[in-house]
């Protein structure tokens, strides 16, 4: 059984994925990381990531893998362990630019299929329900205000000791939304089946037991 849970950067996806994942046993597939491995790629070869020709010419010379150890997921670049480095800002600005690239997508779209068939999971992404998993038992649109998801950012970088000005942070979650939504291929938007769920006024708490129970739910009717 599948879980696809779409929505824009910062709704809280990941922490609400892995928790409800764990749950409900079942492996907690985060496909943005792959995206970043990519980009990772690029950028060690000096590519430019918005450069897709060059892109695609480096696609024959990797390998892009998923493991996962203690219920955490790893993510490996031609067997090397980039889960640490993929987190680093300049990761997810060159995440961003390869997700744009359809050969990128297409490169990646076996592998999603593949752990997918094979475990029980919750995947989260931008395109699962859309696209990787259309048959997915239960698809969840998790989004939130552009104010709050900035606001959450701005607390998690100050906690961190790199402060951003909220501004900043509240521009570029507009702009990668604009970005997200409007690219040619599977743009962000939630299937025609999915639940929107919007974790504005929500702990996330409130957000992970919704999910296990919409999840349960789809696992009832499927019997
Ligand atoms: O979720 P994230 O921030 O780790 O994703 C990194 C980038 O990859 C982000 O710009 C969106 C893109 N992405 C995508 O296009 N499709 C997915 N299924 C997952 C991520």
């Amino acid at each position: 059984m599948n879980i696809a849970i779409d929505g824009p950067a910062g709704a809280g996806k990941s922490s609400a994925a892995r928790l409800a994942a764990k749950e409900l046993g079942f492996l907690y597939v985060d496909t943005g990381a792959l995206y970043r491995a990519v980009g990772v790629a690029a950028l060690r070869r000096g590519i430019d990531p918005a450069n897709a020709a060059a892109v695609n010419a480096m696609l024959p010379d990797i390998r892009v893998s998923l493991a996962h150890k203690d219920g955490e997921q790893r993510v490996y670049l031609n067997g090397e362990d980039v889960s640490d480095e993929i987190r680093l800002p300049p990761a997810s600005m060159a995440a961003s630019g390869v997700s744009a690239n359809p050969a990128v997508r297409a490169f990646l779209f076996d592998l999603q299929r593949e752990i997918a068939r094979s475990s029980d999971c919750v995947m989260d992404g931008r395109d699962i329900g859309t696209v990787v998993l259309p048959d997915a038992a239960c698809k969840i649109f998790l989004t939130a205000s552009p104010e709050i998801r900035a606001k959450r950012r701005f607390l998690e970088l100050e906690q961190k000791g790199t402060p951003v000005p909220y501004e900043t942070l509240l521009e570029e979650i507009k702009q990668r939304d604009y970005n997200d939504s409007h690219r040619a291929v599977a743009p962000l938007k939630p299937a025609p089946d999915a639940v929107l769920l919007d974790s504005s006024e929500l702990t996330l708490d409130a957000v992970v037991s919704r999910v296990v129970l919409l999840a349960r739910q789809a696992g009832e009717a499927q019997r």
